[in-house]
Formats: structure tokens, sequence, C-alpha cells
């Protein structure tokens, strides 16, 4: 038995291929010895080879998303402030990872490292906008800095990667737009107002642009994860506390966070899984829930609010124009 066709393959080639040739590589490797011995290898190789551009790749659930697409054979342009990151993955897959060093709240950095990486590595097939971190604080708390440059890293910083994706994703007729948010987004605890500020941001911003985008060919996921133990904890800026708040849900919260007793249930590795095989469906998933919790969370959310907007639909319909 000979080394399964697929990788030998040019990459255009393999593309075109990939659903002709699942059946019969089924049967060989159902046949063969050597195929079932390699059979993983064979199953991964029998998945479509993309692109990625990945930002805030030094650590968390960017990180696991490089790491994984990388060890099933994709290429990755991967973007971290600093470079140092990714002097282990690239010794480890050479070529296949492209690095550049990006701070997203730089609009002309991003629209710079975007035009480089297509021009390096032609078409990309999934941009994932996931750099993003957390501030901690009642609304009165946080500093107008500490306020900007949230904003100007999670909310803006994501329009700057998507806006700068979509000229090359229109000219190469499509591509799929992967949005890292959060349960954040669909739900609110108290203390994160600036964070939810920015995650119900962007998914508003990628709510709308999905439907300009549709007809071109580009899709769109907003993913939401749970609390997971990645380096958001780490990187989370926390306000200092003022005295009015200690007997109320933000100083609960605050206790929660420094006792270690809120919860952080998400494995990183499978949430970084769940979306790389998101890319897989079609039609793209608008939403992806990843965690029990999250999902819990998000669910009850949505019923109180169907419940309340059913609760108005009299004084809705009553403040149109006479017909
Ligand atoms: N972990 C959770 O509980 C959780 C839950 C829901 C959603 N999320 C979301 O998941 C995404 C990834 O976060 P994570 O949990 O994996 O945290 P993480 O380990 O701290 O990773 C965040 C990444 O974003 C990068 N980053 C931060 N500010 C940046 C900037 N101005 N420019 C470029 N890169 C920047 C960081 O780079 P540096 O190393 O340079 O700081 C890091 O690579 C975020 O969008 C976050 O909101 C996280």
């Amino acid at each position: 038995m000979g080394k399964p066709v697929v990788p030998l393959l040019p990459r255009p080639e393999r593309r075109g291929l990939r659903a002709g040739l699942s059946m019969t590589l089924l049967l060989i490797a159902r046949a063969g010895g050597w195929l079932r011995a390699r059979r993983r290898c064979s199953v991964a190789s029998m998945q479509r080879q993309r692109t990625w551009l990945i930002t805030g790749t030094s650590s968390g659930f960017g990180r696991a998303m490089t790491e994984i697409v990388l060890s099933r054979g994709d290429r990755v342009a991967a973007t971290v402030r600093e470079t140092d990151a990714m002097d282990a993955l690239k010794r480890t897959f050479g070529d296949a990872l492209w690095v550049a060093s990006l701070d997203v709240t730089d609009a002309g950095a991003v629209r710079r490292v975007v035009d480089e990486a297509f021009q390096e590595l032609g078409r990309i097939d999934v941009v994932v906008s996931n750099a993003a971190y957390g501030l901690f604080g009642a609304a009165e708390e946080v500093s107008d800095d500490q306020i900007r440059r949230l904003i100007d890293t999670n909310l803006v910083g994501s329009i700057h990667v998507i806006r700068a994706a979509l000229p090359h994703l229109r000219a190469q007729s499509g591509g799929r737009v992967v949005q890292v948010s959060s349960e954040g987004g669909q739900i609110a605890y108290p203390n994160f107002s600036l964070y939810h500020a920015s995650k119900w941001g962007i998914e508003g911003f990628v709510e709308s642009v999905a439907r300009e985008t549709a007809p071109l060919g580009i899709e769109f996921t907003i993913v939401e994860p749970g609390p997971a133990q990645t380096g958001f904890g780490a990187g989370l800026v926390v306000a200092p506390a003022m005295d009015a708040y200690e007997k109320t849900p933000s100083g609960e919260i605050r206790h929660a966070i420094a006792s270690g007793s809120f919860g952080l249930k998400g494995d990183p590795h499978k949430v970084a899984s769940a979306i790389v095989d998101s890319v897989d469906r079609t039609p793209a998933p608008r939403r992806l829930i990843l965690g029990s919790d999250a999902f819990q969370r998000v669910r009850a959310a949505l019923v109180e609010r169907l419940a309340a907007l059913d609760a108005q639909a009299e004084i809705a319909r009553s403040t149109d124009l006479a017909p």
C-alpha cells in the first residue's frame, strides 16, 4: 500500500479533489493495514487545508487555535505584539507560520499587516479577530484612559481588522470571518460594563456587516465562550474599588474574583478546537456559544428578554402613525 494520495498533491489540486476522494480513501483505508495504522493522519489530511489570519496568538484561545490548525497542516498568519512569543512555533512549523507584530489599536498598522499577510500568503480563507482583554471595575471606578484603551482594542481594533480584511476577501470572492466575542456579548455581569460594551458593540457591527457582505460570499461567525483558563485573568485590568460599591453586586463579584471562586470551567484547547471545527460548517453559524454555563446563562437571558418584549407588544403597536 502506497502513501495517501492527497498530501502528495499540490495545494489547489488537493482542495478540488477532497469530496471525490473521501469515499475512495475510506475504502482504501479499510482494505489497507498501513492506512489503518495512520488513521488519524489520514483523517487530518482529508480535511480541507486552509490559510488563517489570527490576531492575538501569544496565549489563550488565539495560541491554541494557531497550534491546532498548524498541526493539521494549515498555514497561519499570526499577529502578536511581541513576536518572540512565536519563536518556538516558528521553529516547529517553519514557512507554514507567518508572524507579524501588531497592536490592533494602531489602525494604520492593522491595514499594513493585513495587506502584507494576503500578499505573502495569497488566499486567506479564515480571518479570526481574537485579540482583546478585560477591564474590571464599576462604571464609576474605571478611568477615562482605561475606557479608551479597552474600546480602542476590543471594539475599534476588531473593526479595523475586519475592515482591513474585507477588500481582500471580496477580491478572492469570499471567505470566513470569525469574531471572538464572549458570553458577555449577550449577557452582563456587574463590573464588566466596558468589556460588555465592547463585546455587545462588536456583535452589532458584525450583524450588520454580515448582511452587507453575504452576497459577496463573506460569512461571519461570532464566538461566545464562557469563562476559561487563558491569559485573560492575568491580563485583566482592575480599577481601584470605591467603598460605595462594597456591599453591592459589584463588591460581591470583586470578592469572588479575588478569592478564585468565580467559575472558570472552559478548557481553552476544547474552545479553540470548537472554533476551528465551526469553519467546516456551511452556512457559517452566526453564533457559536461555548461552555455549559455560558449556554445556560445566555439562554436564560434570551428567554427573559423575549418575555419582556412580548409583554410590550401593545405599547409598541400604539406608537405607529394612524393608518
Ligand atoms: N478567557 C475567557 O474567559 C474568555 C471568555 C470569553 C471570551 N474571551 C475572549 O477570547 C479572546 C482571547 O482572549 P483569551 O481568553 O485567550 O486571553 P489571553 O490569553 O489574554 O489572549 C489575549 C490575546 O490578545 C492579545 N492582545 C491584547 N491586547 C492587544 C492589542 N492591543 N493588540 C494586539 N493584541 C492584543 C494578547 O496579546 P499580548 O500577549 O501582547 O497581551 C493575547 O495574545 C478575547 O477576545 C476575549 O475577550 C475570553
